[in-house]
């Protein structure tokens, strides 16, 4: 199979498009703007691979959209591009209405008219090569070349079709304490910028199947861990702070409560999803690991004082004037393990102001996507995150090259001034 993964080179997307192309058998074109969150580098290990392609297209922009079905007639579509970290959500929700909203629906037109072209046995031509192309800002492909098929190649391809919009949790809200896991029927009731964003994108998915038939399935998903993801999310920041002996900035009190996936097991229900389930059906994937957002950095702590022993020598000042600039590590942090030389990194946790708008807690209930169709996770909470930290241990040279850049670990999203980038 052909597919057509838009994000492939973002934290989901290449540990997806890794799955697909080596272990699937798939045939991969990734569409990716490489925004500061894509990075191709994550994807080095496939450069030459004779199944894997990559288009630097951003979806906001129609006619380059076109021209990728154009020229690679893909048999489905995997959804993951998308702005998708809260805090810069907060900063400035401008991009996320692009990209999460404008570019789904450009993404849907493009794809509506392809799929429609399969039926009607009609070559579908990008904008660019239309002298006259639509340019009021919906999908700019047009039909022009008529060819009538000797075959029924085309309405094969057109029912095995299929456009997989992947979402997230955050749409369904906030859980109370003791309720049970979001179902596929939860109501939306998103909070942020970026879950608003994303529910936008899910009506515009289901809609463009319930209105036009497009082939559509959508899945939403709990939170993600695992390698290759952008270090300004929760687990990276924890094991790069610890490595730094900077403090560890946990949100209010560290009691919301996130339902973690390890990102392989995502990766394997999307591929699930897509092969394996109904049309029109949603699916939510989740890990049944809930924990406390203070019991998980302890956990990371604690995986980081044995894989990585502090012997109280940090990569830089251990307390630094954000933190009290006062204290003497060596004095004051409590010694780990049997190694009286170490210091616990617990001890660099820091509580600070609350994320505004924060949701108190995400589960999800996966009874349908394991009844259905056989999928479960793999990886449980010890196995999984012992694998993360191994991997950014491993890989510091890929978060080294991202912090060279623009991004150095700063905390975002207090909401201070969110008109930037509209
Ligand atoms: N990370 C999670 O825990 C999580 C959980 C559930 C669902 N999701 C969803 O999964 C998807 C992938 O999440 P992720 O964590 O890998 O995100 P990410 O931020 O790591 O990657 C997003 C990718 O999309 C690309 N992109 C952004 N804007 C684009 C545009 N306009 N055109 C083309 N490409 C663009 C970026 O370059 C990047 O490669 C998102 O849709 C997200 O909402 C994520």
């Amino acid at each position: 199979m052909k597919i057509l993964v838009t994000g492939g080179s973002g934290f989901i997307g290449s540990n997806l498009v890794r799955l697909l192309v080596e272990e699937k058998g798939e045939s991969v074109i990734n569409l990716d703007k490489l925004t500061y969150a894509g990075n191709a580098e994550s994807l080095a290990d496939l450069d030459g691979n004779p199944n894997y392609t990559f288009e630097q297209v951003d979806l906001c922009d129609a006619a380059a959209l076109s021209a990728v079905f154009e020229k690679h007639q893909p048999d489905a579509v995997m959804h993951l591009a998308a702005e998708s970290h809260v805090d810069r959500s907060i900063d400035g929700p401008g991009e996320f209405i692009q990209t999460n909203i404008v570019g789904t629906f450009n993404l849907l037109q493009a794809s509506l008219q392809y799929w429609r072209s399969l039926e009607d046995g009609v070559r579908v031509t990008s904008s660019s090569e239309e002298p006259q192309g639509d340019r009021s800002g919906v999908a700019q492909c047009s039909v022009s070349e008529l060819e009538t098929r000797t075959d029924n190649s085309n309405d094969i391809k057109k029912s095995n079709f299929r456009f997989l919009h992947v979402s997230t949790d955050e749409v369904y809200g906030s859980l109370a304490p003791d309720a049970p896991g979001f179902s596929e029927t939860h109501a939306y009731d998103p909070h942020s910028p970026y879950s608003a964003s994303k529910a936008a994108s899910d009506h515009l998915a289901r809609a463009w199947a319930d209105t036009y038939g497009l082939p559509v399935l959508v899945t939403n998903c709990s939170n993600n861990y695992g390698p290759y993801q952008f270090p300004e999310k929760l687990i990276p920041v924890v094991i790069l702070k610890c490595l730094r002996g900077e403090p560890i900035p946990v949100y209010g009190k560290g009691e919301n409560i996130r339902d973690w996936l390890y990102v392989t097991d995502h990766a394997e229900a999307l591929h699930t999803v897509l092969t394996k389930g109904r049309v029109g059906e949603t699916y939510n994937i989740g890990g049944n690991n809930e924990r406390q957002n203070v019991e998980l950095v302890r956990t990371l702590c604690s995986l980081m004082d044995e894989l990585h022993p502090s012997d109280a020598k940090f990569e830089s000042p251990v307390f630094s004037s954000s933190n009290g600039g006062n204290q003497s590590p060596q004095l004051e942090l409590p010694r780990s393990g049997s190694d009286s030389n170490s210091v616990s990194y617990e001890s660099l946790i820091t509580f600070v102001t609350d994320r505004p708008g924060h949701d108190m807690r995400y589960a999800i209930d996966p009874t349908k996507i394991r009844d259905e169709l056989g999928w479960e996770p793999k990886e449980d909470f010890a196995s999984g995150f012992r694998k993360t930290v191994k991997w950014y241990l491993d890989n510091r040279e890929w978060t080294d090259r991202i912090l060279s850049g623009d991004y150095k670990l700063d905390r975002l999203g207090q909401s201070e001034d969110s008109s930037s980038s509209c």
